[in-house]
């Protein structure tokens, strides 16, 4: 089944992911590949036009990146975005040159004449360029200007290409969504066929053709990536699926029986649940180093993982959870080593010796397709839409020594904490377009650090707990939630009363940068 989409090229825009994502927010697939991806590779998708993404480079620069000849030549209408703009420019015989000033922010976007992609009068739109264009290509009409871009707007509605000095993708171009959904639906003419219902359908066929009548094996954690793609690895091989859950103990409060009841009885997944707590607290004993706790449970984890596939006669498939961002980051032009990085400090890799190919379901879907398509897989939603949890679990939130008392404590903290977040609709689950109401994380941390209280007529030596609440879009920076505080008053109350072992509870600050998000 191919269903209509667009493809995106690559320039090295930091923005370049959420151009895709908000053309497949208007239900219509798309895929983003690196400007110089082999044109087959392209054209197998048969794209129904073409987006040309910005990126930090200069056209007239030595060794930038051009314009791949398949895309003017398909006739399919093409819309350029900043560099791509420039790039559509020198292509088609405009030209371009560097701004006076690099422009960078807020600017007010100017539509004067009639055309299919931007109504008449003004709007707000976000720029980041330094160059601009000088001269519109011959057939290209000025259709927008801003204050410090003469040509923010411009089009050949016959040969329908298109190209904005502005950035429609970001949320600070408030009717940035509507100029791409008219130029998919509209100006490219493809269907709004990317549903939860045809993903899963896609994606159900891909898996089938992939492992035909073989055994799988799937490991989960708890964590929504792998009990979505297990989730849609079941609906396609039904009991050829076996699913292994270890539960390391280390997971919040009501989370283990959470995962095992909504895989075994809502799902009918056969699955292998292995207690492993003990021997996890074992492992960490007397550990307090941040790295060195996070080796440990990687390993162990494998470690109890290889043991029950073995057990199994090895099947030959392993069910991944890996998502489109994964998958883009580690083939983006331009992107910088941080930045790569960034999602691949899950629980460490699998043995070389247990050679299983992997099925990947989740592979060309965004996080938040990912969770509207477990909700039509049939998990829950308060399991789908829960704030990230980080794979090595409440150890990373637990400084100091790992101890089952110490755990529980922290446990039990989150748990507090998180619910009365809830109980005030604070605690918001997902990726919202508006962070400033709510948490897009919220936790619990234990130090070890002891203080003097005084409870009653008794002094108390205890520990302290610190909560910890962001907001932020993509969790790579994030801004200290302005909570109320008769919220947190409640909360500190409660900690202290109810939590054994806690005598004092501090609200953390910091940004990232400078801090992190997680304590460790
Ligand atoms: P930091 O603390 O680096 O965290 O600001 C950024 C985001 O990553 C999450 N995180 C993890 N996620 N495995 C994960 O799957 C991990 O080991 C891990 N460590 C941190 C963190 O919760 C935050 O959302």
């Amino acid at each position: 089944m191919l269903i209509d989409s667009l493809a995106i090229l690559d320039f090295g825009s930091q923005y370049t992911q959420l151009i895709a994502r908000r053309v497949r927010e208007c239900q219509v697939y798309c895929e983003l590949f690196p400007w110089d991806t082999p044109a087959e590779r392209v054209l197998a998708q048969k794209p129904r036009g073409f987006i040309l993404s910005g990126g930090p480079a200069s056209v007239y620069e030595t060794g930038a990146p051009t314009m791949p000849g398949y895309v003017l030549e398909s006739g399919l209408p093409v819309l350029g975005i900043c560099y791509g703009m420039q790039l559509l420019t020198q292509a088609l015989g405009g030209k371009v040159g560097a701004s006076a000033e690099r422009e960078y922010g807020p600017s007010d976007l100017n539509t004067e004449t009639d055309n299919p992609l931007i109504p008449p009068g003004i709007q707000r739109v976000w720029m980041s360029h330094g160059d601009r264009i000088e001269l519109p290509p011959p057939g290209f009409s000025v259709l927008g200007q801003s204050p410090n871009s003469p040509i923010a707007f411009m089009g050949d509605l016959s040969r329908r290409y298109f190209g904005l000095q502005f950035h429609p993708e970001v949320h600070h171009t408030p009717g940035g969504k509507e100029i791409l959904r008219r130029f998919a639906i509209e100006i490219c003419q493809a269907s709004p066929g990317w549903t939860p219902e045809s993903i899963i359908t896609q994606s159900v066929q891909r898996v089938q053709q992939q492992v035909g009548k073989a055994t799988v094996i799937s490991a989960v954690s708890g964590g929504v990536d792998s009990s979505v793609a297990t989730a849609m690895v079941q609906r396609a091989v039904g009991d050829q699926l076996i699913c292994v859950f270890v539960d390391t103990g280390l997971l919040r409060q009501g989370e283990a029986a959470q995962v095992k009841a909504t895989l075994q009885e809502r799902l009918g997944i056969e699955l292998i649940s292995v207690d492993a707590a003990e021997q996890f607290m074992r492992a960490l004993n007397g550990v307090t180093a941040p790295e060195q706790k996070r080796q440990i449970i990687g390993e162990l984890f494998i470690r109890i993982f290889e043991q029950q596939a073995r057990q199994l006669g090895l099947p030959r498939y392993l069910v991944q959870g890996t998502i489109y961002p994964d998958v883009v980051e580690s083939s983006a032009p331009d992107r910088t080593q941080a930045q790569r990085i960034k999602t691949h400090h899950n629980v460490g890799g699998l043995p070389e010796d247990m050679q299983f190919e992997l099925v990947e379901p989740l592979r060309y879907l965004f996080k938040d397709e990912v969770r509207a398509v477990g909700e039509n897989l049939g998990l829950p939603a308060a399991m789908v839409w829960r704030q990230p949890f980080p794979g090595p679990g409440l150890a990373v939130r637990c400084l100091g020594e790992i101890t089952p008392d110490r755990i529980q404590r922290l446990r039990h903290a989150d748990a507090i904490f998180t619910s009365e977040l809830a109980e005030a609709g604070l605690l918001r689950m997902a990726l919202g377009e508006d962070q400033t109401q709510g948490t897009a994380q919220a936790f619990a941390v234990l130090l070890p650090v002891y203080s003097v209280g005084v409870m009653g007529d008794q002094r108390t030596y205890q520990e302290t707990i610190a909560l910890r609440a962001v907001t932020t879009q993509d969790f790579m920076t994030a801004d200290w939630a302005r909570l109320p505080y008769d919220l947190l008053a409640k909360v500190a109350s409660r900690i202290v009363n109810e939590v054994q072992g806690v005598n004092r509870v501090v609200y953390d600050l910091t940004s990232k940068p400078p801090a992190t998000i997680e304590w460790e």
